[in-house]
């Protein structure tokens, strides 16, 4: 019988291979390093960043989560650093795990997506990217996916 370290778990999106299927989701897991005495990140497939926008945001007033009887309600309202502080204070830290790192982004038009990502092309370190084009819990909406499509 071959040991569970000897299986292989990889799979493939489009060029990305991950080692293994587990990707945390994003605003769940913070940027990674605040996990890391929690889970060796070196196991994880790979995670998704916290939303990351051009400027950083603080985010809705507390309270943010509400535990209900089926689950939990968060308005956290994409609080983040912002690209650049991610890029970085964040980044350098994340470059020394295995684990596939990729960005969040997000943005009230369309020149914010590609300013952040344009951040984030010329940092090392990313895997890829995931477009966040709906956040319910912010009143200002973010950018739809129909405007990301229009060029
Ligand atoms: C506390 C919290 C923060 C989140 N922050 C973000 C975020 O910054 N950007 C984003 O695209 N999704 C964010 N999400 C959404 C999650 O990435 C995920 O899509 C959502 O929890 C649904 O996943 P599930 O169907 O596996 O529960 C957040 C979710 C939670 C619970």
């Amino acid at each position: 019988m071959s040991s569970a370290g000897a299986v292989d778990l990889s799979v493939r999106i489009g060029a990305l291979r991950l080692r293994n299927p587990i990707l945390a989701a994003s605003g769940t897991f913070g940027y990674g390093l605040e996990f890391a005495h929690l889970v060796d990140l070196n196991r994880l497939g790979g995670f998704v960043t916290k939303g990351l926008s051009r400027e950083p945001i603080e985010g809705a007033p507390a309270p943010r989560l509400c535990e209900t009887p089926s689950g939990m309600l968060n308005a956290v309202g994409l609080q983040n650093v912002g690209v650049r502080a991610f890029v970085a204070e964040k980044l350098p830290a994340l470059r020394k795990f295995n684990a596939a790192v990729i960005a969040n982004v997000f943005g009230y038009t369309l020149e914010d997506y590609i300013e952040v990502i344009q951040v984030l092309e010329d940092a090392e370190g990313l895997a890829g990217y995931e477009l966040n084009v709906s956040c319910p819990n912010v009143k200002k909406g973010v950018c739809s996916s129909a405007a990301i499509h229009r060029r």
